[in-house]
């Protein structure tokens, strides 16, 4: 039997280049916005933490921003992958460090910058992590989360939560927008800023970059095919299988 983290490495390990490739991850409004809110609240001299780097796309994004950013991830090939891009990409201010979102090596107020895309769904304690990034955070420090967001409608999230779990077993839970205020106030974050934006998934790239064995697949397939009308449109579920989810983005400052 495998810890909930075990299969979270056992998915992302052999993964990262193709998380490198992935346009999904490489590109996106939220990362334009991301820069943007970066740029205009953040000195230059800051120090950023980037939780669940993956294969560092919101690194890259942010690291013209900032003076130093440590990309954080429990995988080792992300981390290398990370390495190896920045150096390509002219980045030697990104660090990196091998750890969970639950446990952040860091002394107190230690950045000027949190941030964490795509990543929160797999942890397994999301309020404990939120409160650890905000005592790594300095006073007046900034929050910036991004993540798939969860559905208020409770037949549509099943459905969703169903299809992200068929298709990755290291799936925990995509949070609704009500549930993400919770949660942040909860942490100290009270009074979030929030964006969010509809994002297209197309089937066949989706389940290839995780390797989802054909059996789920067709789990995944039967799903979607036999979800009520509702759902169907909710997610614009087409007829491959691709469909569309929300994108969110929490904008948030520590108290001084
Ligand atoms: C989809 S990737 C992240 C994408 C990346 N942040 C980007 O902007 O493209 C999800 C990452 O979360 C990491 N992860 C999973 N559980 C985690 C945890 N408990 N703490 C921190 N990171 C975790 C995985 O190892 C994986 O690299």
């Amino acid at each position: 039997m495998r810890t909930h983290l075990q299969t979270n490495l056992e998915q992302y390990g052999t993964q990262a280049q193709a998380y490198l490739d992935s346009p999904v991850h490489a590109q996106g409004p939220d990362l334009a916005k991301a820069q943007a809110l970066v740029a205009q609240s953040v000195a230059a001299g800051g120090q950023a933490l980037d939780v669940g780097c993956g294969a560092g796309h919101l690194s890259f994004a942010l690291a013209p921003h900032v003076a130093r950013i440590v990309a954080l991830d429990p995988s080792g090939p992300m981390l290398d992958t990370v390495r190896q891009a920045a150096t390509a990409k002219g980045f030697h201010h990104i660090e990196t460090a091998q750890s969970t979102a639950e446990n952040l090596p860091f002394a107190d107020a230690s950045f000027d910058l949190v941030c964490s895309r795509y990543s929160a769904h797999h942890w397994t304690r999301l309020a404990a992590a939120l409160k650890a990034m905000r005592r790594v955070l300095k006073p007046g420090g900034h929050l910036l989360l991004i993540d798939v967001q969860g559905e208020e409608d409770a037949l549509v999230d099943s459905h969703l939560q169903a299809i992200e779990l068929l298709r990755d077993r290291s799936h925990v839970r995509n949070r609704a927008v009500s549930q993400w205020h919770a949660l942040l106030a909860d942490a100290g974050f009270a009074d979030a800023a929030h964006e969010s934006w509809p994002v297209r998934i197309d089937f066949s790239s989706w389940v290839t970059r995780m390797r989802t064995p054909s059996t789920r697949v067709a789990m995944i397939r039967e799903v979607q095919i036999e979800a009520p009308k509702e759902v169907q449109e909710a997610l614009a579920i087409e007829t491959d299988g691709s469909f569309t989810f929300t994108t969110g983005l929490f904008w948030a400052q520590a108290g001084v």
